[in-house]
């Protein structure tokens, strides 16, 4: 089967979704792979080192226009005319953006949205959230480290003490995690927040302190374990007993690190202005849900705190609140090693051994992540 492998033309999008050690094995399984000229190179992967490994180097059509597809991001209008009707595209196409899948299955393209793949173990290897989440957290701690003009750890030196930094952290979910343990490794004090209780051992588990709200009735118990590990929006009650715990943190903190987010609904305000207002001048605030959560004005460039102004930095009451939307593309080769191989185990569910397509709608996995067949949208999140 011929491979296309197309380079990513999203705003600021520097990932690629086969790497030369990737193509090298799907090559090895007798397919061929026509990578775009450039598709690597923002992700240290120039054309040399896909050549080296047998893979063709060729232009937006000839990778565009394969049976097979695979990408980081959706197609745009523009590269869909490059697509063959017909053919296949795998990458995260966005389960929940109804009307770029409506484009997709209009192009008559098969469309598999790997961000849909179920939380099972089964799964796992092909789990590109949480491959991304896990670097997006890193790189949270790592660019608050640089905005932050203070040490992280706790120093004893001839010219005096520097006390440690003080790190909060809401939403503990893959990304939460990773910047926990991070922010461990900087030697910061840990406090962290999230509405499943679940989450709480892992959080003591890493160094951290988790900050308890207890649940005062069965419904909150109920929306705080959520569906499929995905947290639900929290009763009104709940959310206002955490906005006093969470406000008193982070009047203290030197960081804060937000990553609080609902599957297909706005991220929740869990850092208000009047918060960010309390923290001392200085302060970094790096939100993760910038892009998703309500903003100042009545729109959703803001995230979980509406200061944040998404794919920008601003400094706002004396706090520096970083709005980045891809964090993941500024660790462009690790970010594109790891999703270039959930990509290759997804594909094994999927390409028979006679190197043909196949759609099992048996698999859990593949039903999950089918979004568009024939012409129509078979499912949208
Ligand atoms: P996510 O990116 O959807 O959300 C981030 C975190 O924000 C979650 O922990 C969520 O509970 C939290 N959150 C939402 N509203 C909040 C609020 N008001 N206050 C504080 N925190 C709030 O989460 P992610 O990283 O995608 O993980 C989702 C689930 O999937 C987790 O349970 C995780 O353990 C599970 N998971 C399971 C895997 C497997 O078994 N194969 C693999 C990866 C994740």
């Amino acid at each position: 089967m011929h491979i296309g492998v197309p380079r990513e033309t999203a705003a600021g999008e520097t990932r690629v979704a086969v790497t030369p050690e990737t193509a090298k094995k799907l090559q090895a399984q007798g397919h061929t792979i026509r990578i775009e000229s450039g598709a690597g190179v923002t992700a240290s992967a120039p054309d040399a080192a896909y050549a080296a490994v047998g893979a063709e180097i060729t232009d937006a059509a000839g990778a565009a226009s394969c049976d097979l597809v695979l990408r980081v991001r959706a197609p745009s209008e523009a590269e869909l005319t490059l697509m063959k009707p017909g053919s296949t595209v795998v990458g995260m196409l966005n389960p929940f953006d109804r009307e770029g899948l409506e484009r997709i299955a209009a192009a008559g393209l098969t469309g598999f949205a790997l961000e849909a793949a179920p939380r099972t173990t089964r799964a796992q290897s092909m789990d590109v959230l949480s491959s991304q989440a896990n670097i997006a957290g890193y790189k949270a701690i790592i660019l608050a480290a640089d905005r932050y003009q203070k040490f992280f750890p706790m120093l004893m030196t001839a010219a005096g003490t520097v006390k440690a930094a003080r790190v909060v952290i809401l939403g503990v979910g893959v990304a939460g995690l990773q910047a926990i343990a991070t922010a461990k490794r900087l030697g910061a004090v840990i406090e962290a927040s999230d509405v499943r209780p679940s989450v709480k051992e892992q959080v003591e588990s890493l160094g951290a302190k988790f900050i308890d709200v207890p649940y005062e009735t069965q419904e909150e118990k109920d929306a705080a374990v959520g569906v499929g590990g995905y947290a639900r929006p929290m009763p009104p009650s709940w959310l206002a007993r955490q906005k006093v715990e969470v406000a008193k943190r982070v009047a203290q903190a030197d960081i804060v690190v937000s990553t609080a987010l609902i599957p297909g609904r706005p991220a929740p305000t869990l850092v208000t202005a009047e918060m960010v207002a309390s923290m001392k001048p200085g302060s970094v605030i790096i939100d993760l849900a910038a892009g998703r959560g309500p903003d100042m004005n009545g729109g959703m460039t803001g995230g979980n705190c509406p200061l944040t102004e998404a794919g920008a930095t601003v400094v706002r009451h004396g706090v520096t609140i970083v709005g980045e939307t891809n964090l993941p593309a500024l660790v462009a080769a690790d970010a594109s090693a790891l999703y270039a191989r959930n990509v290759l185990d997804f594909l094994k569910l999927v390409l028979t051994k006679e190197g043909t397509l196949t759609v099992n709608m048996d698999d859990d996995i593949v039903a999950a992540c089918l979004m568009t067949q024939g012409g129509t949208v078979k499912k949208a999140a």
